[in-house]
């Protein structure tokens, strides 16, 4: 489990990577941050495109970030949006998530900052394997 001062940096340093966000059809900014198992941090914000089927979203962002960095084993990732809700990862990113870290912590945060917890392996339960 994570120290509340760890979660409370998570959720910051996610906020702070949505300000980079690049949604100008949605208008639904994202922001994610992945902590290492040794602690580093990577963060991501969602990139949309004129053509919408090639945008990635910022959890797939920070993940890709962080792999082409060398890393590869992953305790947690917080995500915060611009909405009310709660931000949970979509299908793809899931799919992406558990396939590096099945016991991956997903904090999972509204626009206030208000967070709640779950594994990844609770939101993507028979995960294809391969
Ligand atoms: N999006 C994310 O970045 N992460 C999610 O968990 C859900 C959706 C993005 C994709 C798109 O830019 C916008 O939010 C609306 O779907």
């Amino acid at each position: 489990m994570l120290s509340q001062t760890i979660i409370n940096e998570l959720i910051n340093k996610a906020k702070s990577a949505m300000s980079n966000s690049y949604s100008p059809y949605s208008k639904f900014a994202v922001g994610s941050v992945l902590l290492t198992e040794d602690e580093k941090i990577f963060t991501g914000c969602n990139v949309e495109n004129a053509s919408f089927g090639a945008t990635v979203c910022a959890e797939r962002v920070a993940l890709f970030n962080a792999i082409s960095k060398g890393e590869k084993n992953f305790k947690a990732i917080a995500i915060i949006s611009s909405s009310d809700d709660f931000c949970t990862p979509c299908g793809i990113c899931r799919q992406c998530l558990i396939e590096f870290s099945k016991d991956m912590l997903v904090i999972c945060c509204n626009n206030k900052g208000e967070y709640k917890l779950h594994k990844i392996n609770e939101l993507l339960p028979s995960s294809f394997l391969f």
